[in-house]
């Protein structure tokens, strides 16, 4: 661990710069387009940023335990600063050093009410999560996103959280914003998930700490389960079998130290990216392998991509590997519900190794899709007919026909992980790809640019102004 710490040093200063570029950009929300060329060639070695969902449980848990908690290698993106912003407001102090976070924690009951709105920006996974921790401690707040997250659906937390014994209004259509009364969680649920969505359980296990008797929440399908993992690193006992996870309430937690392993899904741009160049040898290295995320890597695997996991070890329960690849012949697939469950937010850089694959790839059971930061299967069946790929909607999931990539204009619809994966998409392309609307990639990976470019792509971001003037050129 220590000579892993060691590793990271040569981060620190980058990451303390990117922290405050995310900042900065919190601040600003200017429109940025990238414009990326086709390259054939990719090589190097690269570290992503730190996991999003792990450092957003890394923060939540350790505000919760009493005493300091260290997290090192904690991402640096604007969604994990929204996280570290509502603390602060909820009177946690929190300290950053170089990349190495520590939060101090005031035991389970420790927040104060907050006397302002908490902005959660981007991110439904510190709303979702937070909304069911201030329902615990019976916090009176409002809780508010952007105009993405308004959209977004919260009534498969607030349903179980009420059936607990919270009080929660939500606007129309059960979105945001979110009125969380003063009257705590206080009844154990036993609750099958309506839909796979480890946000939804972790919310309900976050809130599960404050009843008294055993929460039980049973999965349709298996998802990432870094709470499940996390709670015990701070000491909380839980079982996890078949598809059911059971908690004892009124266990508090101890704090400790952590490592966040790098994200496996910022990893997967540059790993689908290497693919389908034509000449690419590139390792991605200390990334996260939990098993419920390792979706992605089986796919491209049946696929047909030169994938290899390598020098495999652990930072605190999650284990972690370098990965190198190669560039691969890809061949069509067909995607279930049960592989979607495990490769939720790499679908849209999938559908980019599908476009560039011999033959038609069918995803189902993907509806899921439609509620993330943007509906992605429309977003990237819209991009894709842009670049001359055949791409279809179905109800549930989207088929694409493998195809030769052109240039063009596509819009993320502010969505990161569209403007990424189209980003990508230039690898295989016969010209330059225009990717609008890209600002919120700082949302999860603000070096995003530097580290593709580090590896031979060439990528650059125009801002509004400038796109004005660029425009006809692409
Ligand atoms: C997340 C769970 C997933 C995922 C999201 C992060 C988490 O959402 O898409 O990016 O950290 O628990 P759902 O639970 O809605 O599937």
């Amino acid at each position: 661990m220590a000579e892993e710490l060691d590793n990271c040093s040569d981060n620190y200063t980058a990451s303390q710069h990117e922290w405050s570029e995310a900042n900065s950009q919190n601040s600003k929300a200017q429109r940025i387009d990238y414009i990326s060329q086709p390259v054939s060639e990719l090589e190097g070695q690269l570290k992503v940023m730190g996991d999003k969902s792990i450092s957003h449980r890394a923060l939540l848990l350790g505000s919760l335990a009493q005493g300091k908690t260290r997290i090192h290698n904690c991402l640096m993106a604007k969604d994990i600063l929204a996280t570290v912003q509502v603390l602060q407001q909820l009177g946690i102090e929190i300290e950053q050093e170089d990349n190495c976070i520590t939060i101090l924690g005031n035991g389970k009951q420790g927040y104060k009410t907050p006397k302002e709105t908490l902005d959660f920006g981007n991110s439904g996974t510190s709303l979702r999560l937070m909304t069911s921790i201030l329902a615990g401690q019976g916090i009176a707040s409002r809780l508010i996103g952007d105009e993405s997250l308004s959209l977004r659906p919260m009534a498969r937390i607030i349903k179980p959280l009420i059936a607990m014994g919270a009080r929660i209004q939500a606007a129309e259509n059960d979105t945001p914003p979110l009125m969380v009364h003063p009257i705590a969680v206080t009844k154990p649920i036993d609750y099958r998930l309506p839909m796979a969505s480890a946000q939804v359980k972790s919310a309900l296990l976050l809130a599960g700490l404050y009843t008294k008797g055993v929460t039980l929440i049973t999965e349709p399908l298996p998802t990432r389960d870094h709470t499940e993992r996390m709670l015990r690193c701070f000491g909380v006992e839980l079982g996890s079998q078949s598809g059911k996870i059971s908690l004892y309430g009124e266990q508090e937690l101890k704090s400790t130290e952590l490592y966040i392993p790098a994200d496996l899904s910022s990893a997967a741009f540059f790993i689908v990216g290497a693919c389908i160049s034509k000449h690419a040898c590139l390792t991605l290295r200390q990334v996260g392998i939990n098993p419920s995320r390792l979706g992605i890597i089986h796919l491209l695997r049946r696929m047909g991509a030169k994938l290899q996991l390598h020098n495999i070890s652990w930072f605190n329960n999650e284990p972690i590997a370098d990965i190198t690849v190669q560039a691969s012949e890809l061949t069509a697939i067909s995607v279930n519900a049960d592989e979607v469950a495990l490769a939720v937010d790499e679908l849209p850089i999938f559908c980019i190794a599908a476009a560039c694959a011999m033959g038609k790839t069918k995803i189902t059971g993907a509806t899921e899709l439609r509620y993330k930061e943007s509906d992605r299967i429309k977003a990237m069946v819209t991009g894709l007919t842009n670049l001359g790929i055949k791409a279809e909607e179905i109800s549930d999931g989207l088929t694409i026909e493998g195809g030769s990539l052109q240039g063009g204009v596509v819009d993320s619809v502010g969505d990161h992980r569209i403007a990424m994966a189209f980003s990508m998409a230039a690898a295989a392309a016969t010209q330059a790809i225009r990717v609008l609307n890209c600002a919120n990639v700082a949302t999860s990976l603000p070096n995003f640019m530097k580290l593709a470019n580090q590896i031979g792509f060439n990528i650059l971001s125009v801002s509004e102004e400038a796109a004005m003037i660029s425009a006809s050129t692409i």
